[in-house]
Protein backbone atom coordinates (compact mmCIF):
# COMPACT_ATOMS: atom_id res chain seq x y z
CA UNK A 1 0.00 0.00 0.00
CA UNK A 2 3.32 2.90 0.87
CA UNK A 3 4.67 1.78 -1.86
CA UNK A 4 1.87 2.09 -4.33
CA UNK A 5 1.20 5.22 -2.86
CA UNK A 6 5.36 6.55 -2.84
CA UNK A 7 4.98 5.55 -6.94
CA UNK A 8 2.08 7.60 -7.43
CA UNK A 9 3.62 10.36 -5.84
CA UNK A 10 6.88 9.37 -7.56
CA UNK A 11 5.20 9.81 -10.82
CA UNK A 12 3.28 13.25 -9.89
CA UNK A 13 6.73 14.51 -8.80
CA UNK A 14 7.97 13.56 -12.13
CA UNK A 15 5.83 15.16 -14.04
CA UNK A 16 5.92 18.28 -12.20
CA UNK A 17 9.60 18.27 -12.29
CA UNK A 18 9.70 17.78 -16.16
CA UNK A 19 7.27 20.97 -16.12
CA UNK A 20 10.39 23.10 -14.74
CA UNK A 21 13.22 24.44 -17.17
CA UNK A 22 16.33 22.74 -16.73
CA UNK A 23 19.79 24.58 -15.57
CA UNK A 24 22.11 23.58 -18.04
CA UNK A 25 25.27 23.89 -16.19
CA UNK A 26 23.73 22.04 -13.26
CA UNK A 27 24.02 18.59 -12.12
CA UNK A 28 20.71 17.75 -10.19
CA UNK A 29 20.74 15.22 -7.51
CA UNK A 30 17.72 13.91 -5.73
CA UNK A 31 17.20 15.13 -2.10
CA UNK A 32 15.98 13.54 0.79
CA UNK A 33 12.55 13.65 0.41
CA UNK A 34 13.30 12.13 -3.22
CA UNK A 35 15.22 9.68 -1.99
CA UNK A 36 13.12 8.61 0.87
CA UNK A 37 10.33 8.15 -1.89
CA UNK A 38 12.78 5.80 -4.11
CA UNK A 39 13.53 3.92 -0.51
CA UNK A 40 9.91 3.38 0.04
CA UNK A 41 9.27 2.65 -3.60
CA UNK A 42 11.88 0.54 -4.68
CA UNK A 43 13.30 -0.49 -1.42
CA UNK A 44 16.88 -1.48 -2.07
CA UNK A 45 16.64 -2.09 -5.85
CA UNK A 46 19.01 0.16 -6.90
CA UNK A 47 18.72 -0.50 -10.99
CA UNK A 48 14.80 0.29 -10.81
CA UNK A 49 15.56 3.95 -8.79
CA UNK A 50 18.52 4.68 -11.36
CA UNK A 51 15.65 3.76 -13.71
CA UNK A 52 13.00 5.78 -12.85
CA UNK A 53 15.85 8.90 -12.01
CA UNK A 54 16.90 9.01 -15.83
CA UNK A 55 13.43 9.53 -17.15
CA UNK A 56 12.70 12.59 -14.22
CA UNK A 57 16.06 13.90 -15.15
CA UNK A 58 15.90 13.60 -18.69
CA UNK A 59 15.92 17.22 -19.70
CA UNK A 60 19.42 17.41 -18.44
CA UNK A 61 21.28 14.40 -19.59
CA UNK A 62 22.78 13.59 -16.38
CA UNK A 63 22.17 13.26 -12.84
CA UNK A 64 24.48 12.61 -9.85
CA UNK A 65 23.40 9.88 -7.42
CA UNK A 66 25.82 8.07 -5.09
CA UNK A 67 28.56 10.29 -5.58
CA UNK A 68 28.64 9.16 -9.22
CA UNK A 69 27.38 10.90 -12.42
CA UNK A 70 25.07 9.12 -14.64
CA UNK A 71 24.55 10.47 -18.29
CA UNK A 72 21.46 9.31 -20.38
CA UNK A 73 21.91 12.17 -22.85
CA UNK A 74 23.36 11.03 -25.98
CA UNK A 75 25.88 13.42 -26.95
CA UNK A 76 26.83 13.74 -23.82
CA UNK A 77 27.33 9.71 -23.57
CA UNK A 78 28.98 10.20 -26.72
CA UNK A 79 31.57 12.65 -25.65
CA UNK A 80 32.18 10.49 -21.88
CA UNK A 81 32.94 7.35 -24.21
CA UNK A 82 35.35 9.03 -25.97
CA UNK A 83 36.94 12.31 -24.00
CA UNK A 84 37.60 9.57 -20.81
CA UNK A 85 39.12 6.74 -19.95
CA UNK A 86 38.07 3.35 -19.12
CA UNK A 87 37.56 3.65 -14.81
CA UNK A 88 36.44 0.39 -13.52
CA UNK A 89 39.86 0.51 -11.83
CA UNK A 90 39.11 1.23 -8.08
CA UNK A 91 36.14 -1.01 -7.91
CA UNK A 92 37.83 -4.13 -8.24
CA UNK A 93 39.28 -4.10 -5.32
CA UNK A 94 38.38 -7.31 -4.26
CA UNK A 95 37.90 -9.40 -7.23
CA UNK A 96 39.75 -11.39 -9.27
CA UNK A 97 40.17 -9.38 -11.94
CA UNK A 98 41.11 -6.55 -10.40
CA UNK A 99 44.67 -6.82 -12.49
CA UNK A 100 43.05 -7.28 -15.88
CA UNK A 101 42.97 -4.47 -18.17
CA UNK A 102 39.29 -4.42 -17.87
CA UNK A 103 39.91 -1.04 -15.58
CA UNK A 104 42.71 0.45 -16.56
CA UNK A 105 43.11 2.40 -18.73
CA UNK A 106 47.44 2.22 -18.83
CA UNK A 107 47.00 -1.60 -19.51
CA UNK A 108 44.44 -1.57 -22.14
CA UNK A 109 46.51 -0.27 -25.19
CA UNK A 110 49.39 -2.43 -25.91
CA UNK A 111 47.42 -5.55 -24.36
CA UNK A 112 44.04 -5.20 -26.54
CA UNK A 113 46.29 -4.02 -29.52
CA UNK A 114 48.18 -7.46 -29.29
CA UNK A 115 45.27 -9.67 -29.13
CA UNK A 116 42.77 -7.67 -31.63
CA UNK A 117 43.16 -9.70 -34.40
CA UNK A 118 42.02 -13.07 -32.91
CA UNK A 119 38.44 -11.60 -31.79
CA UNK A 120 38.27 -9.76 -35.28
CA UNK A 121 34.73 -11.05 -36.53
CA UNK A 122 36.63 -13.10 -39.70
CA UNK A 123 38.72 -14.70 -37.11
CA UNK A 124 35.63 -15.77 -34.78
CA UNK A 125 34.08 -16.92 -37.98
CA UNK A 126 36.45 -19.42 -38.64
CA UNK A 127 35.63 -20.87 -35.73
CA UNK A 128 31.89 -21.02 -36.18
CA UNK A 129 31.80 -24.93 -35.95
CA UNK A 130 33.44 -25.21 -32.64
CA UNK A 131 31.07 -23.10 -31.40
CA UNK A 132 28.00 -25.31 -32.74
CA UNK A 133 29.66 -28.51 -31.82
CA UNK A 134 29.62 -26.91 -28.25
CA UNK A 135 25.97 -26.06 -28.92
CA UNK A 136 25.30 -29.17 -29.83
CA UNK A 137 26.69 -31.00 -26.99
CA UNK A 138 24.13 -28.92 -25.03
CA UNK A 139 21.13 -29.96 -26.76
CA UNK A 140 22.06 -33.44 -26.91
CA UNK A 141 22.52 -33.30 -23.04
CA UNK A 142 18.39 -31.45 -23.14
CA UNK A 143 17.39 -34.90 -25.39
CA UNK A 144 19.47 -37.82 -22.99
CA UNK A 145 18.25 -36.39 -19.63
CA UNK A 146 14.95 -37.24 -17.95
CA UNK A 147 12.24 -35.42 -20.31
CA UNK A 148 10.78 -32.55 -18.57
CA UNK A 149 11.94 -29.51 -16.74
CA UNK A 150 15.47 -28.20 -18.17
CA UNK A 151 17.64 -25.72 -15.72
CA UNK A 152 18.67 -23.37 -19.05
CA UNK A 153 20.59 -21.57 -16.63
CA UNK A 154 23.14 -23.97 -15.55
CA UNK A 155 23.36 -25.72 -18.92
CA UNK A 156 24.09 -22.30 -21.20
CA UNK A 157 26.98 -21.21 -18.33
CA UNK A 158 28.60 -24.85 -19.17
CA UNK A 159 28.24 -24.10 -22.61
CA UNK A 160 29.77 -20.63 -22.29
CA UNK A 161 32.72 -21.88 -20.67
CA UNK A 162 33.23 -24.82 -23.34
CA UNK A 163 32.94 -22.42 -25.98
CA UNK A 164 35.81 -20.17 -24.36
CA UNK A 165 37.75 -22.84 -23.80
CA UNK A 166 37.26 -24.35 -27.40
CA UNK A 167 37.52 -20.65 -28.76
CA UNK A 168 39.26 -18.97 -27.18
CA UNK A 169 42.30 -20.81 -25.23
CA UNK A 170 41.67 -24.10 -27.91
CA UNK A 171 41.58 -26.13 -24.83
CA UNK A 172 38.51 -28.45 -23.40
CA UNK A 173 38.08 -28.29 -19.64
CA UNK A 174 36.36 -31.19 -20.12
CA UNK A 175 39.23 -32.89 -20.70
CA UNK A 176 40.78 -31.44 -17.76
CA UNK A 177 40.06 -33.50 -14.73
CA UNK A 178 36.77 -32.15 -13.03
CA UNK A 179 38.45 -28.37 -14.40
CA UNK A 180 35.18 -27.54 -15.79
CA UNK A 181 33.12 -28.11 -12.39
CA UNK A 182 35.32 -26.48 -10.59
CA UNK A 183 35.68 -23.77 -12.87
CA UNK A 184 31.47 -23.13 -12.91
CA UNK A 185 30.91 -23.79 -8.90
CA UNK A 186 34.24 -20.60 -8.81
CA UNK A 187 32.75 -18.28 -10.85
CA UNK A 188 29.21 -18.66 -9.66
CA UNK A 189 30.35 -17.67 -6.10
CA UNK A 190 31.99 -14.94 -7.10
CA UNK A 191 29.46 -13.50 -9.91
CA UNK A 192 26.51 -14.91 -9.12
CA UNK A 193 26.38 -15.50 -5.41
CA UNK A 194 28.89 -12.59 -4.05
CA UNK A 195 28.70 -9.56 -7.14
CA UNK A 196 24.46 -10.00 -8.25
CA UNK A 197 23.13 -11.75 -5.09
CA UNK A 198 25.28 -10.59 -1.98
CA UNK A 199 24.66 -13.99 -0.50
CA UNK A 200 28.64 -14.35 0.57
CA UNK A 201 30.67 -11.59 0.91
CA UNK A 202 34.30 -10.70 -0.44
CA UNK A 203 36.11 -11.74 2.84
CA UNK A 204 34.26 -14.44 3.20
CA UNK A 205 36.35 -18.43 2.86
CA UNK A 206 33.74 -19.32 -0.25
CA UNK A 207 34.57 -16.32 -2.00
CA UNK A 208 38.42 -16.76 -1.15
CA UNK A 209 38.51 -20.34 -2.40
CA UNK A 210 36.98 -19.65 -5.10
CA UNK A 211 39.62 -16.92 -6.38
CA UNK A 212 42.12 -19.39 -4.84
CA UNK A 213 40.23 -22.00 -7.34
CA UNK A 214 40.00 -19.76 -10.60
CA UNK A 215 43.67 -18.75 -10.26
CA UNK A 216 45.10 -22.05 -10.14
CA UNK A 217 43.16 -23.08 -13.21
CA UNK A 218 44.56 -20.49 -14.92
CA UNK A 219 47.83 -20.78 -13.63
CA UNK A 220 47.73 -24.45 -15.08
CA UNK A 221 46.61 -23.42 -18.51
CA UNK A 222 48.92 -21.20 -19.25
CA UNK A 223 52.15 -23.15 -18.22
CA UNK A 224 50.70 -25.95 -20.34
CA UNK A 225 50.36 -23.55 -23.15
CA UNK A 226 53.93 -21.87 -22.50
CA UNK A 227 55.59 -25.57 -22.52
CA UNK A 228 53.86 -26.10 -26.32
CA UNK A 229 56.40 -26.30 -28.96
CA UNK A 230 55.04 -23.59 -31.46
CA UNK A 231 57.08 -25.78 -34.70
CA UNK A 232 55.22 -28.45 -33.94
CA UNK A 233 51.97 -27.38 -32.62
CA UNK A 234 49.58 -24.69 -33.79
CA UNK A 235 47.04 -22.80 -31.21
CA UNK A 236 47.08 -21.88 -28.05
CA UNK A 237 46.91 -18.54 -30.13
CA UNK A 238 45.56 -16.34 -27.18
CA UNK A 239 47.19 -17.66 -24.19
CA UNK A 240 50.59 -16.72 -25.79
CA UNK A 241 50.07 -13.90 -27.48
CA UNK A 242 48.33 -12.54 -23.68
CA UNK A 243 51.92 -13.71 -22.61
CA UNK A 244 54.23 -12.04 -25.07
CA UNK A 245 52.32 -8.80 -24.59
CA UNK A 246 52.38 -8.32 -20.82
CA UNK A 247 54.13 -11.27 -18.82
CA UNK A 248 53.17 -14.12 -16.77
CA UNK A 249 51.53 -12.89 -14.16
CA UNK A 250 49.21 -10.41 -16.25
CA UNK A 251 48.69 -12.82 -18.81
CA UNK A 252 47.27 -15.40 -16.23
CA UNK A 253 45.07 -12.91 -14.68
CA UNK A 254 43.65 -11.91 -18.08
CA UNK A 255 43.04 -14.94 -19.14
CA UNK A 256 40.34 -15.04 -16.22
CA UNK A 257 39.19 -11.52 -17.84
CA UNK A 258 38.46 -13.81 -20.89
CA UNK A 259 36.47 -16.86 -18.82
CA UNK A 260 34.61 -14.70 -16.52
CA UNK A 261 33.34 -11.82 -19.31
CA UNK A 262 32.98 -14.46 -21.93
CA UNK A 263 31.27 -16.97 -20.15
CA UNK A 264 28.90 -14.53 -17.90
CA UNK A 265 27.33 -12.50 -20.71
CA UNK A 266 26.53 -15.01 -22.98
CA UNK A 267 25.01 -17.43 -20.08
CA UNK A 268 22.65 -15.01 -18.54
CA UNK A 269 21.28 -13.62 -22.29
CA UNK A 270 20.09 -17.16 -23.28
CA UNK A 271 18.06 -17.88 -20.16
CA UNK A 272 16.54 -13.91 -20.47
CA UNK A 273 15.59 -14.82 -24.21
CA UNK A 274 14.04 -18.10 -23.43
CA UNK A 275 12.10 -16.44 -20.86
CA UNK A 276 10.78 -13.82 -22.88
CA UNK A 277 10.11 -16.97 -26.06
CA UNK A 278 7.89 -19.18 -23.15
CA UNK A 279 5.87 -15.57 -22.51
CA UNK A 280 5.18 -15.01 -26.21
CA UNK A 281 4.87 -18.66 -27.68
CA UNK A 282 3.50 -17.20 -31.26
CA UNK A 283 7.28 -15.58 -31.46
CA UNK A 284 8.69 -18.44 -30.17
CA UNK A 285 7.04 -20.63 -33.03
CA UNK A 286 8.24 -18.01 -35.57
CA UNK A 287 11.72 -18.44 -34.46
CA UNK A 288 11.40 -22.00 -34.85
CA UNK A 289 10.11 -21.60 -38.49
CA UNK A 290 13.31 -19.51 -39.08
CA UNK A 291 15.29 -21.64 -37.92
CA UNK A 292 14.05 -24.46 -39.88
CA UNK A 293 13.87 -22.45 -43.36
CA UNK A 294 17.77 -21.66 -42.65
CA UNK A 295 19.16 -24.64 -40.69
CA UNK A 296 21.14 -26.11 -43.37
CA UNK A 297 22.56 -23.02 -44.90
CA UNK A 298 23.60 -22.09 -41.37
CA UNK A 299 25.18 -25.45 -41.48
CA UNK A 300 27.07 -24.59 -44.56
CA UNK A 301 28.19 -20.98 -43.62
CA UNK A 302 27.33 -20.02 -39.78
CA UNK A 303 27.52 -16.66 -41.23
CA UNK A 304 24.24 -17.08 -42.84
CA UNK A 305 21.52 -13.93 -41.79
CA UNK A 306 18.92 -15.25 -39.53
CA UNK A 307 16.68 -11.49 -39.79
CA UNK A 308 13.70 -13.00 -36.99
CA UNK A 309 16.11 -14.18 -34.43
CA UNK A 310 18.71 -11.31 -34.81
CA UNK A 311 15.73 -9.18 -34.35
CA UNK A 312 14.40 -10.55 -31.30
CA UNK A 313 18.13 -10.66 -29.64
CA UNK A 314 18.63 -7.24 -30.36
CA UNK A 315 15.85 -6.41 -28.51
CA UNK A 316 16.63 -8.82 -25.91
CA UNK A 317 19.89 -6.42 -25.14
CA UNK A 318 18.05 -3.71 -25.55
CA UNK A 319 15.23 -4.29 -22.94
CA UNK A 320 17.68 -6.10 -20.74
CA UNK A 321 21.64 -4.98 -21.44
CA UNK A 322 22.85 -7.28 -19.85
CA UNK A 323 25.67 -4.76 -19.63
CA UNK A 324 23.80 -2.24 -17.93
CA UNK A 325 26.10 0.45 -17.47
CA UNK A 326 29.78 1.77 -18.64
CA UNK A 327 32.40 3.05 -16.32
CA UNK A 328 34.70 5.88 -17.40
CA UNK A 329 36.69 8.04 -15.58
CA UNK A 330 38.96 11.64 -16.42
CA UNK A 331 42.74 12.23 -15.01
CA UNK A 332 42.09 15.82 -15.70
CA UNK A 333 39.21 18.03 -15.25
CA UNK A 334 37.35 17.92 -18.63
CA UNK A 335 34.37 19.38 -19.88
CA UNK A 336 31.37 17.21 -21.02
CA UNK A 337 28.69 19.84 -22.60
CA UNK A 338 28.24 23.23 -20.44
CA UNK A 339 28.98 20.88 -17.49
CA UNK A 340 32.54 20.91 -15.97
CA UNK A 341 33.67 17.84 -14.29
CA UNK A 342 36.47 17.84 -11.62
CA UNK A 343 39.54 15.47 -11.99
CA UNK A 344 38.57 11.58 -11.13
CA UNK A 345 35.07 11.93 -11.43
CA UNK A 346 33.16 8.69 -11.41
CA UNK A 347 31.35 8.80 -14.55
CA UNK A 348 28.39 6.47 -15.71
CA UNK A 349 27.39 5.72 -19.08
CA UNK A 350 23.87 4.57 -18.15
CA UNK A 351 22.89 1.82 -20.72
CA UNK A 352 19.67 0.59 -18.82
CA UNK A 353 18.49 4.09 -18.17
CA UNK A 354 19.00 4.80 -22.27
CA UNK A 355 17.91 1.16 -23.76
CA UNK A 356 14.66 2.21 -21.88
CA UNK A 357 14.00 5.39 -21.62
CA UNK A 358 10.39 6.33 -23.28
CA UNK A 359 11.83 9.85 -24.33
CA UNK A 360 13.66 7.72 -27.05
CA UNK A 361 12.11 4.50 -27.27
CA UNK A 362 8.37 4.27 -28.17
CA UNK A 363 7.09 1.32 -26.39
CA UNK A 364 10.58 1.55 -24.44
CA UNK A 365 9.48 -1.13 -21.62
CA UNK A 366 7.84 -3.78 -23.96
CA UNK A 367 9.52 -6.59 -25.39
CA UNK A 368 8.63 -5.74 -29.23
CA UNK A 369 10.31 -8.75 -30.71
CA UNK A 370 10.64 -7.41 -34.65
CA UNK A 371 11.25 -3.92 -33.43
CA UNK A 372 14.85 -4.54 -35.18
CA UNK A 373 13.54 -6.35 -38.41
CA UNK A 374 13.67 -4.12 -41.87
CA UNK A 375 14.36 -0.93 -39.76
CA UNK A 376 17.35 0.99 -39.71
CA UNK A 377 18.48 -0.77 -36.66
CA UNK A 378 18.07 2.00 -33.93
CA UNK A 379 15.75 4.61 -35.57
CA UNK A 380 18.54 7.00 -34.39
CA UNK A 381 18.42 6.16 -31.03
CA UNK A 382 21.63 5.01 -29.01
CA UNK A 383 21.91 1.52 -29.15
CA UNK A 384 25.22 0.82 -27.30
CA UNK A 385 24.92 -3.15 -25.76
CA UNK A 386 28.22 -3.79 -26.38
CA UNK A 387 29.54 -0.48 -25.49
CA UNK A 388 31.36 1.87 -27.97
CA UNK A 389 34.73 3.62 -28.77
CA UNK A 390 38.16 1.64 -28.24
CA UNK A 391 37.47 0.02 -25.18
CA UNK A 392 33.93 -1.66 -26.76
CA UNK A 393 33.36 -5.30 -26.11
CA UNK A 394 36.41 -7.15 -27.64
CA UNK A 395 34.49 -10.46 -27.51
CA UNK A 396 31.29 -8.71 -29.17
CA UNK A 397 31.50 -11.06 -32.34
CA UNK A 398 32.09 -14.34 -30.34
CA UNK A 399 28.92 -13.20 -28.45
CA UNK A 400 26.17 -12.42 -31.14
CA UNK A 401 27.60 -15.50 -33.67
CA UNK A 402 27.58 -17.58 -29.72
CA UNK A 403 23.85 -16.16 -29.10
CA UNK A 404 22.53 -16.47 -33.10
CA UNK A 405 23.82 -20.24 -33.17
CA UNK A 406 22.63 -21.30 -29.69
CA UNK A 407 18.75 -19.94 -30.11
CA UNK A 408 18.60 -21.21 -33.88
CA UNK A 409 19.29 -24.97 -32.78
CA UNK A 410 18.01 -24.82 -29.51
CA UNK A 411 14.28 -23.61 -31.31
CA UNK A 412 15.06 -25.91 -34.57
CA UNK A 413 15.06 -28.89 -31.83
CA UNK A 414 13.08 -28.11 -28.81
CA UNK A 415 9.76 -26.47 -28.00
CA UNK A 416 10.11 -24.06 -24.14
CA UNK A 417 7.52 -24.04 -22.02
CA UNK A 418 6.71 -22.29 -18.59
CA UNK A 419 6.91 -24.76 -15.58
CA UNK A 420 5.40 -24.67 -12.44
CA UNK A 421 8.91 -23.91 -11.34
CA UNK A 422 10.07 -21.67 -13.95
CA UNK A 423 10.76 -17.98 -11.82
CA UNK A 424 9.42 -14.91 -12.70
CA UNK A 425 12.39 -13.08 -14.70
CA UNK A 426 13.87 -10.43 -12.17
CA UNK A 427 17.90 -9.59 -11.93
CA UNK A 428 20.50 -8.96 -9.01
CA UNK A 429 23.13 -6.71 -10.33
CA UNK A 430 26.99 -6.72 -10.59
CA UNK A 431 27.60 -3.72 -9.61
CA UNK A 432 31.63 -4.15 -10.14
CA UNK A 433 31.60 -5.81 -12.99
CA UNK A 434 28.76 -4.17 -14.55
CA UNK A 435 26.47 -7.48 -15.32
CA UNK A 436 22.67 -8.09 -14.79
CA UNK A 437 21.80 -11.71 -14.22
CA UNK A 438 18.39 -13.28 -13.29
CA UNK A 439 18.57 -13.74 -10.11
CA UNK A 440 17.16 -16.97 -9.83
CA UNK A 441 18.29 -20.09 -12.22
CA UNK A 442 15.60 -20.35 -15.34
CA UNK A 443 14.34 -23.39 -15.68
CA UNK A 444 11.28 -24.37 -18.00
CA UNK A 445 9.53 -27.60 -19.57
CA UNK A 446 11.31 -28.92 -22.92
CA UNK A 447 10.12 -30.88 -25.29
CA UNK A 448 11.59 -32.10 -28.69
CA UNK A 449 10.18 -30.82 -32.11
CA UNK A 450 9.46 -32.96 -34.80
CA UNK A 451 12.44 -31.78 -37.10
CA UNK A 452 14.68 -34.51 -38.36
CA UNK A 453 18.21 -33.87 -36.39
CA UNK A 454 20.38 -35.97 -39.39
CA UNK A 455 21.52 -32.36 -40.46
CA UNK A 456 23.40 -32.09 -37.29
CA UNK A 457 25.29 -35.29 -37.31
CA UNK A 458 28.20 -33.73 -38.05
CA UNK A 459 28.49 -31.58 -34.92
CA UNK A 460 28.63 -34.93 -33.13
CA UNK A 461 32.54 -34.55 -32.01
C1 LIG B 1 25.91 -10.62 -24.52
C2 LIG B 1 27.19 -10.64 -24.40
C3 LIG B 1 28.06 -9.48 -24.04
C4 LIG B 1 27.74 -8.19 -23.75
C5 LIG B 1 26.35 -7.56 -23.70
C6 LIG B 1 28.97 -7.48 -23.48
C7 LIG B 1 29.06 -6.13 -23.18
C8 LIG B 1 30.23 -5.47 -22.87
C9 LIG B 1 30.33 -4.08 -22.55
C10 LIG B 1 29.18 -3.08 -22.52
C11 LIG B 1 31.62 -3.81 -22.29
C12 LIG B 1 32.22 -2.47 -21.86
C13 LIG B 1 32.58 -1.64 -23.07
C14 LIG B 1 33.05 -0.25 -22.72
O1 LIG B 1 33.58 -0.02 -21.63
O2 LIG B 1 32.89 0.63 -23.59
C15 LIG B 1 32.36 -5.03 -22.44
C16 LIG B 1 33.72 -5.16 -22.25
C17 LIG B 1 34.39 -6.34 -22.38
N1 LIG B 1 33.90 -7.53 -22.82
FE1 LIG B 1 31.99 -7.93 -23.30
N2 LIG B 1 30.01 -8.36 -23.57
C18 LIG B 1 29.51 -9.58 -23.94
C19 LIG B 1 30.22 -10.73 -24.19
C20 LIG B 1 31.59 -10.84 -24.09
C21 LIG B 1 32.35 -12.03 -24.41
C22 LIG B 1 31.76 -13.32 -24.99
C23 LIG B 1 33.66 -11.75 -24.12
C24 LIG B 1 34.91 -12.57 -24.25
C25 LIG B 1 35.08 -13.54 -24.94
C26 LIG B 1 33.71 -10.40 -23.62
C27 LIG B 1 34.86 -9.77 -23.19
C28 LIG B 1 34.92 -8.45 -22.81
C29 LIG B 1 36.13 -7.82 -22.35
C30 LIG B 1 37.51 -8.48 -22.21
C31 LIG B 1 35.82 -6.48 -22.09
C32 LIG B 1 36.77 -5.40 -21.60
C33 LIG B 1 37.25 -4.62 -22.81
C34 LIG B 1 38.16 -3.47 -22.44
O3 LIG B 1 38.10 -3.00 -21.32
O4 LIG B 1 38.92 -3.01 -23.31
N3 LIG B 1 32.44 -9.88 -23.61
N4 LIG B 1 31.49 -6.05 -22.81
Amino acid sequence: MLQLAALTLLCIVKWIYQLIPPEKSRIPSPGSCLLILLTLAFEHDKLQKLELLSEFYFYYGLFKFDGKIYILNPRLAQQAIYKLEKGAKHYLENSPLKNTFLGSSQKSPETRRAIASLFRKTSIDERATIMMSDIQKMCEQFRSGPSGVVNVTEWTLRMALDIVGHVLFELDFHGLELKQEKLISAMTTISHRCYALGEVTSDSKEFLDANVQIDDITCMVLEEALNIDDGTIKGKRLVKSLHDACGFTEAKDNMKLFLMAGTETTAATIPVVMSLLVKYPTVQDELRQEAEELLESLMADPTTPLPKIESVLSEVLRLYPIAPFISRQNYEPVNLGDIKLDQHTDVIIFTWGIHRNPHFWEKSREFVPFRFLNTSKTSGNMYIPFGAGSRVCIGQHLAWLELRLAIALLLFQFKFEHAPETPELRFGVDWTHAVVHPDKDMVFRISPTQNDTCVLKSLNR
